[in-house]
C-alpha cells in the first residue's frame, strides 16, 4: 500500500483511525475473483468477521461476492449493504434462536451447523416460520493447519465441527426431519494458513468423504472449503495481494468437484488485511536506562491483535526519514501487554510523528473495544481524503 501520498492529509486529521485504500480493495477483489473462476461455479464469500466496514461490503458485493456471516447482527448488516439472503451463509457454533429467526427470515443460502441439537432447534423454527432451511454441516476434517494455535480450528481437540464418524449418521439425521435439508459440507480448518499443503491435505480428505457418501447414495449440492488464506505481515509492501493463485489452484488440482456441485470459500483476512492500516501519533518518546519507548495514542483497545496473539505488524514511520533507531513501540494504557512492537526499527522518533501500523485491514476495527471510556476509533477510507 502506498501511503506517502497521503501523508499531508493524515497530518490535519485527529489520530487514530483504520484507512482503508480503496485501490488496492478493488484489485485485491479482482485477483480473488480471477484466480477463483479457474473452479467452476464458484463463491467467494467475505467473512465478515474480519471487516464490516460499510465501503468496503458496497464493493465487495459490487464484485459478485457473497458473505460469509456469524451473528444476527453481521446478516442484517449484509442486507441492508444490499446482498440477498441466498448470498449468505451462516456459520457459528452457537448461534441463537433469535439469530436462526434472522436468518430464516431473510432466506439465507444455507447455515453451517455444527450440532444436532443446532439441527433440531433450526428445524423447529423452520417449521414455525413455515420453510425449509438449508443446511451444511460443518466436518472437522482433523488437519493440522500449521498456525498459531489460537486460530487453529480443525483439529479433533477443537470444539467445532461435527466429527467424521458422526457424519453420515447426522445427515440421516436432517434426512428425517421436516423442515431441513441437507444442501453440503462446510471446513474451516485455521486462519493465516500460509502452508498450502494443508488445503492439498483438505481436498484429499473431502474427496474420501465425498466418496463414502456416494456411497451412501448421499447427493451433496455444495462445498464450502472455509477461509484461511494468509497474508504477508512481514513484507505486506512487496506482497500487498494474498496468493489467491495457488490458492484456487490446489483446489482445482485436487478437490474432485462433481459437475453439479457449487464451490464456495469464505476469505477474511486475504480480503482484507493489506488495505488497511491503523495511523496513529507519537504522543511522546520516553527513554529509561534500557530502552527508548515510542508512545503512541492508539493502544490494544483499538487493535486487539498484538495483546491476543503476539501478531506481527510492521510500522512505519511517515513523517520521519532520519536514521534508524530502536524502538519499543507501545500504547497509553496500563497493561504490559500493549504493545505493536518490541526493539523495532524506525527513524529517529520524535512527539508528532506519524506511525503506520500495516496489515491492520483485518480483524482490526471490528475487534475494537472502547475500554477507558475512549470512543470508538473511525474508518477512514482513501475516497473521504
Ligand atoms: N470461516 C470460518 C468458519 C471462520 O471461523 C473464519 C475465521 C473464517 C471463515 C475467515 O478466516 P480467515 O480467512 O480470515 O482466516 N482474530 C483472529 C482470527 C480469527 C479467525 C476466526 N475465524 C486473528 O486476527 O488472527
Amino acid at each position: 500500500m502506498e501511503l506517502t501520498k497521503y501523508i499531508e492529509k493524515f497530518k490535519k486529521i485527529e489520530t487514530p483511525f483504520y484507512f482503508y485504500d480503496i485501490d488496492l480493495l478493488r484489485q485485491t477483489l479482482r485477483e480473488a475473483q480471477l484466480h477463483s473462476q479457474m473452479i467452476a461455479n464458484s463463491t467467494i464469500h467475505l467473512a465478515m468477521k474480519a471487516n464490516c466496514n460499510e465501503t468496503i461490503l458496497s464493493y465487495t458485493k459490487k464484485a459478485g461476492f457473497g458473505i460469509d456471516a456469524v451473528s444476527g447482527g453481521e446478516i442484517s448488516r449484509a442486507i441492508q449493504s444490499g446482498f440477498t439472503g441466498s448470498q449468505i451463509a451462516f456459520a457459528g457454533v452457537g448461534k441463537t434462536d433469535k439469530e436462526i429467526l434472522i436468518g430464516l427470515d431473510n432466506d439465507i443460502l444455507c447455515f453451517n451447523v455444527e450440532s444436532v441439537p443446532e439441527i433440531e432447534i433450526i428445524n423447529t423454527l423452520a417449521k414455525a416460520c413455515g420453510k425449509t432451511a438449508h443446511i451444511a454441516i460443518r466436518v472437522n476434517p482433523n488437519i493440522d493447519a500449521h498456525t498459531h494455535k489460537n486460530i487453529t480450528t480443525g483439529l479433533n481437540e477443537n470444539k467445532f465441527g461435527i466429527a467424521l464418524e458422526d457424519l453420515i449418521p447426522t445427515i440421516r439425521k436432517i434426512q428425517n426431519l421436516s423442515n431441513v435439508d441437507y444442501y453440503g459440507l462446510h471446513f474451516h480448518i485455521g486462519s493465516q494458513i500460509l502452508d498450502m499443503e494443508c488445503y492439498k491435505q483438505l481436498s484429499l480428505k473431502i474427496n474420501n468423504i465425498q466418496h463414502a457418501l456416494e456411497g451412501e447414495q448421499i447427493q451433496t449440492s455444495s462445498i464450502n472449503i472455509g477461509g484461511g488464506l494468509g497474508v504477508d505481515y512481514e513484507h505486506p509492501q512487496e506482497h500487498p495481494i494474498a496468493d489467491f493463485y495457488t490458492y484456487f489452484r490446489i483446489f482445482k488440482e485436487y478437490l474432485q468437484l462433481r459437475p453439479h456441485q457449487t464451490f464456495h470459500c469464505e476469505l477474511g483476512r486475504a480480503l482484507t488485511a493489506q488495505y488497511g492500516a491503523l495511523i496513529t501519533r507519537v504522543t511522546f518518546v520516553k527513554k529509561t536506562r534500557n530502552k527508548q519507548f515510542a508512545i503512541v495514542d492508539a493502544g490494544f483497545f483499538f487493535f486487539f491483535l498484538f495483546s491476543l496473539y503476539q501478531a506481527h505488524h510492521k510500522a512505519i514511520n511517515l513523517t520521519s526519514d532520519k536514521p534508524c533507531e530502536k524502538y519499543d513501540l507501545v500504547g497509553p494504557i496500563c497493561e504490559s501487554t500493549d504493545i505493536f512492537g518490541e526493539d523495532i526499527i524506525l527513524p529517529q522518533t520524535q512527539r508528532g510523528d506519524i506511525i503506520a501500523i500495516l496489515s491492520a485491514g483485518a480483524y482490526g476495527h471490528v475487534m475494537a473495544s472502547q475500554y477507558n471510556c475512549r470512543p470508538l476509533i473511525r474508518e477512514i477510507t482513501s475516497e473521504q481524503l
